[in-house]
């Protein structure tokens, strides 16, 4: 079991739909939070919001995607709070297209994204977790990066192998005190889906949550120390249906991708 009460944790994709109700809700938990963007506007505007000591708020303006980034998310973190315990990877992008019409540079881009960059990120965090021998790594993943849905090949693949990299970076730290976690939820109201995607939805009958009650299941998950956690029911089963017998879930979605197939851009 964790107890986050002033657990120093560095959040990324902090001004997302799920990264502002993780802030909001790890604030109530009374954790201190570098809260990373691209963007400072938006990063004061989330502080703004938060009913936090400015004390324990680090504001990092960073893209995860540059090495100076990466290395500016570890030097404030520092300099704020003398170090951190967490970190939760919750950047991402995502499109909804076909592979033959998404650009080569978005292919890279989503890879780098939610693949890479977190990848870089836990090996920056990781020597100061391992002289402490305490530290716990958040992966947030998705239902897609264990049932790989049409129209979106690049973003099933990008987290598919976050939750690889994952399981193997567990398995390599077993000796360790570091705990490494994969949270994957199903899809969920935020702005990281086109209207598109509502549209195509509503059609197929996908369950979306609210990105305050995902951000209650991800904070439960990481008190629970759950080390895979898959959201939502009957999303779950699927992940383990799909696991065995993949040739059935291609037979049980094929009409729902051709559905699907009128709203990707
Ligand atoms: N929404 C869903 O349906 C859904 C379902 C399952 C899993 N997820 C996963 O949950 C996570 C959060 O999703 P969300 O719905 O909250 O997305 P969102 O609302 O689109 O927010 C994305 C976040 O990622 C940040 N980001 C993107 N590229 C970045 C970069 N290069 N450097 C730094 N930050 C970057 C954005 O920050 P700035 O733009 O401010 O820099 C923003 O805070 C993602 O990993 C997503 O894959 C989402």
């Amino acid at each position: 079991m964790t107890i986050l009460t002033d657990q120093r944790i560095i959040l990324t994709g902090a001004t997302g739909g799920i990264g502002i109700e993780l802030a909001k809700q790890l604030v109530v938990q009374g954790c201190k939070l570098g809260l990373v963007s691209r963007s400072n506007e938006k990063l004061e505007q989330l502080a703004a919001s938060l009913s936090s000591d400015a004390n324990k708020l680090c504001l990092i303006s960073a893209d995860i995607n540059t090495s100076d980034g990466r290395q500016t998310i570890i030097d404030q973190m520092l300099k704020s709070f003398d170090g951190y315990d967490m970190l939760i990877n919750t950047a991402g992008i995502m499109d909804f297209t076909s592979l033959l019409e998404q650009s080569d540079e978005r292919i890279e881009a989503v890879l780098q994204t939610n693949v890479i960059a977190p990848m870089l990120l836990c090996k920056k965090v990781l020597p100061y977790m391992l002289a402490q021998n305490e530290g716990h790594i958040v992966n947030v993943g998705s239902t897609f990066g264990s049932i790989g849905f049409a129209w979106f090949t690049s973003y099933s693949t990008s987290k598919f192998a976050l939750r690889g990299f994952s399981q193997a970076l567990r398995r390599e730290l077993a000796e360790t005190d570091i705990k490494i976690s994969y949270i994957a939820p199903r899809a969920v109201r935020t702005s990281l889906n086109s209207s598109a995607v509502y549209d195509m939805a509503k059609e197929v009958k996908m369950n979306m949550d609210k990105p305050d009650f995902v951000a209650k299941q991800i904070i439960r998950s990481i008190i629970k120390d759950h080390k895979e956690k898959y959201l939502g029911f009957p999303e779950a089963l699927f992940v383990r249906i799909n696991a065995i017998l993949p040739g059935l879930v291609d037979k049980a979605t094929r009409s729902q991708n051709k559905a699907a197939k009128k709203y990707i851009s």
